[in-house]
């Protein structure tokens, strides 16, 4: 049979990436293909740095709309990221008739309904696996592994750069700036590195789980968002002493209200699978209710982890690109006339626990005040750590964990703890979820 001819549009980081382990597995990938898998189009700005990545093994151009519409071209990979010149391709990619592969989750967690929606109408496909969790098939996992399940919750270490400096901080005490340049220079960061740690990019990848989980639209703009910059060192310390570690978590749960989808510093306990995830490693727990929980983990950023899920996605389309689309696995899990409508809950009406940390004099009644306050609004204490004052100091901290309770209430009770006297400044507030 004649090879599937592909068009590389970027050869970055994840391009060079699907180049080279392409190139180095292509006799084995045959064998599972069926096909060989060509890369015969690369569309790069920088085309000399395109031309030596390659060999001169393929066609260069510097224009990626010569790619999009090439008749020669059967599946378009897109690695060029973002939503502007990125979103244009991939749609006249589709209404070429070409396939799709990206790995780009800030397109498809933004505009999926309607790229998503193209591909349907021109029954092609549109592949997205390195687009959560690099190299780690949860994307399979979810749409066809679990297929037999409720998918209750997913709880999910989706982003390698911030999981990197919060293992790094709690490890070796290093200063976030300096542990980002390192995540920077190690390929990990997003060209902006402001998506990953302001929670960005973890709620991009939360979004399109909550799609594939639940069979609602991709609605990035519902998520609640919450990144790392405002979590402090004092806190990971206390989380520990009281045997829990903080994850960037992003959370999908089906509730009997609505939907949770959010991204936020979350203290889970130290003793979990998924606490010990450390490094740029991506971790993803899902609790269905045949199966139980089951957890996947592996490298979810960097060249040749995120290239071995663009490859997996193009086997995929080589085997099944002569098929009828009827006979596809659908692109969000459910079929697209299943899909519901079920909303996305404000972050107000979330149900978690909590840790609170508060800076009080240190004279008698002050923990009767922020109890009483806890107790007035049925929030129940879980735990409580009390530190000595320091050596010559009248303030000292309290740290409270608390059952479960909604965002609203707690809310309200922290305001009021922050108007009593004896409360110093604001007090701090991190989720926390058991993952039981
Ligand atoms: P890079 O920035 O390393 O690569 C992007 C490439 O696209 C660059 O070579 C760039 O050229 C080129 N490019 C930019 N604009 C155009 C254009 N208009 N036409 C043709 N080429 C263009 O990004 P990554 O490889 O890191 O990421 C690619 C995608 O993969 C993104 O969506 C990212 O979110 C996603 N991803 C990345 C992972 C990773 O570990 N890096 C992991 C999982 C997903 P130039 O450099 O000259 O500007
Ligand atoms: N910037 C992302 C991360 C790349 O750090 O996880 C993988 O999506």
């Amino acid at each position: 049979m004649k090879p599937i001819k592909v068009g590389l549009l970027g050869i970055g980081t994840v391009g060079s990436g699907t180049f080279n382990v392409l190139k180095r597995n292509q006799e084995e990938i045959m064998r599972r293909a069926g096909r060989r898998i060509e890369i015969a189009m690369v569309a790069d700005l920088n085309t000399e740095r395109a031309k030596e990545l390659t060999n001169g093994e393929c066609e260069i151009v510097n224009d990626a709309n010569l790619v999009v519409t090439h008749p020669d071209i059967d599946i378009v990979v897109e690695l060029i990221g973002g939503y502007g010149i990125a979103k244009d391709l991939v749609m006249k990619a589709i209404a070429n008739g070409k396939h799709v592969v990206t790995a780009n989750k800030a397109l498809l967690a933004t505009h999926g309904t309607e790229i998503f929606r193209a591909a349907q109408d021109k029954g092609v496909m549109v592949a997205f696996e390195a687009a959560v969790a690099g190299g780690v098939p949860i994307i399979k996992a979810l749409r066809e592994g679990l297929t037999a399940n409720r998918i209750e919750w997913i709880a999910g270490i989706i982003n390698g750069t911030t999981n990197f400096i919060l293992s790094e901080m709690r490890e070796k005490g290093i200063d976030f700036d300096v542990v980002l340049k390192e995540a920077q220079r190690l390929g990990y960061a997003e060209a902006d590195p402001t998506f990953d740690i302001e929670g960005i990019d973890a709620a991009h990848k939360a979004t399109i789980m909550s799609a594939i989980a639940f069979g609602v639209p991709v609605q990035f703009d519902k998520a609640y968002v919450e990144g790392i910059t405002k979590l402090q060192a004092t806190d990971i310390r206390y989380a520990e002493q009281l045997g829990y570690r903080i994850k960037l978590l992003g959370i999908a749960k089906r509730t009997p209200n609505g939907i949770e989808l959010r991204v936020h510093p979350t203290l889970i306990p130290a003793k979990r699978l998924i606490a010990n995830v450390e490094g740029a490693m991506n971790a993803v727990l899902v609790q269905g209710d045949a199966v139980g929980a089951t957890l996947y983990y592996g490298k979810g950023a960097g060249s040749e982890p995120t290239a071995s899920a663009v490859i997996a996605d193009l086997v995929d389309i080589t085997r099944l690109a002569t098929a009828d689309p009827n006979h596809r696995v659908p692109h969000l899990a459910f079929q697209p006339d299943a899909m519901t409508d079920t909303p996305i809950l404000p972050m107000s009406e979330v149900t978690t626990s909590y840790y609170l940390r508060m800076l009080v004099a240190d004279q008698p009644g002050v923990l009767a005040d922020i109890t009483r306050i806890l107790a007035d609004s049925t929030i129940s204490i879980d735990a409580m750590l009390q530190k000595e004052p320091a050596e010559g100091e009248t303030s000292t901290d309290i740290i409270i964990l608390t059952h479960q309770t909604q965002e609203k209430y707690i809310e309200a009770a922290i305001s009021k703890m922050e108007g009593l006297a004896t409360v110093k400044g604001k007090v701090t507030k991190i989720r926390l979820e058991q993952l039981s």
